[in-house]
């Protein structure tokens, strides 16, 4: 369903991000990208759903080529494309009822909008979402008031009240505690289960990836340097992804690392501290 041929960007800094990236996604097929920092994890899904201009290759979404696209044809294809951000980008003096309508913007016309007048059905397709991640409760509440874990289920909420066909996800659980990111991931997954939508999850934290995705993409230096199984992750193809480490406490497959118990490894707990620490 997602056919992404060659991709290359060079922004104008003259960064390389991408150097010819190919990846196809199936329906339903849920991939996980994992990375370092600035491998363009990113600059990835940002192409997909065209936040970012690609340089050359192609993008398509079953026959609909995303590259070339502009204006009204490119409105229409965002709305089959929904993205949950790392900092969840809600509007905070907006109620979270609001916020998830905002999901339909790509559908009601800018007055409607403007007025904030969504029809019913919307509204009622808002609700039952705000059911489904577990926020009946918090339909009034504006953005501000909520915790990170709420508000990254907002913002999974605004996403499917689009009816994407594709989910793209940059760091869900950055900002979240190991147990709530645990949730959020189950939650995402379990979605996209119902919905039989196809995702690509941008993830730092490697435990949290093979746990939760079947196939893992590794990206290094804007190129695809792993493509199968999250049980495939060794030591080996991390070094190749990530550079020289002690893996062994890192990966769950216990076969190449001959370990019980994951850890996870010291810049993801360094991350998650930082999070949990606040401003
Ligand atoms: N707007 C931009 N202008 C110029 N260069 C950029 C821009 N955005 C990203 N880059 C560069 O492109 C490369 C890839 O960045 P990207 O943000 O896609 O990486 P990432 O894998 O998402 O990293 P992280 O894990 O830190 O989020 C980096 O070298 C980065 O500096
Ligand atoms: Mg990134």
């Amino acid at each position: 369903m997602l056919t992404i041929h060659n991709l290359e960007k060079r922004y104008k800094t003259g960064d390389r991000a991408l150097k010819g990236v190919s990846l196809t996604l199936a329906p339903g097929d849920i991939v996980g990208l994992i990375g370092p920092s600035g491998a363009g994890k990113s600059t990835l899904i940002r192409c997909v759903n065209r936040l970012v201009d690609p340089t050359s290759g192609t993008i398509k979404l079953f026959d609909l080529d995303l590259t070339n696209l502009s204006g009204g044809d490119l409105r229409k294809a965002r709305r089959r494309i929904g993205m949950i951000f790392q900092e969840y980008a809600l509007v905070e003096r907006l109620t979270v009822m609001e916020n998830v309508l905002s999901g339909r913007l790509g559908y009601v016309g800018f007055w409607q909008s403007w007025l904030r007048r969504f029809p019913e059905a919307d509204v009622a397709r808002a609700f039952a979402l705000l059911g489904r991640v577990g926020l009946t409760e918090f339909v009034d509440k504006r953005a501000d008031a909520l915790s990170g874990g709420q508000r990254q289920r907002v913002g999974i909420a605004r996403a499917l009240a689009q009816e994407p066909e594709l989910l793209l996800v940059d760091e869900p659980t950055a900002s979240l505690d190991p147990k709530t990111s645990r949730q959020v991931m189950r939650l995402i997954l379990e979605l996209c289960a119902e919905r039989k939508l196809a995702a690509i999850v941008n993830i730092h934290d490697v435990v949290l990836a093979q746990m939760f995705l079947p196939r893992i993409v590794g990206l290094r230096a804007g190129e695809v340097v792993y493509d199968g199984p999250a049980a495939g992750l060794n030591a080996e193809v991390l070094t190749r992804i990530y550079g020289e480490e002690d893996w062994a406490k890192t990966s769950t497959n216990e076969e190449a690392n001959d370990t019980v118990a994951p850890i996870p490894i010291a810049s993801t707990l360094e991350r998650r501290n930082a999070a949990m620490a606040g401003p």
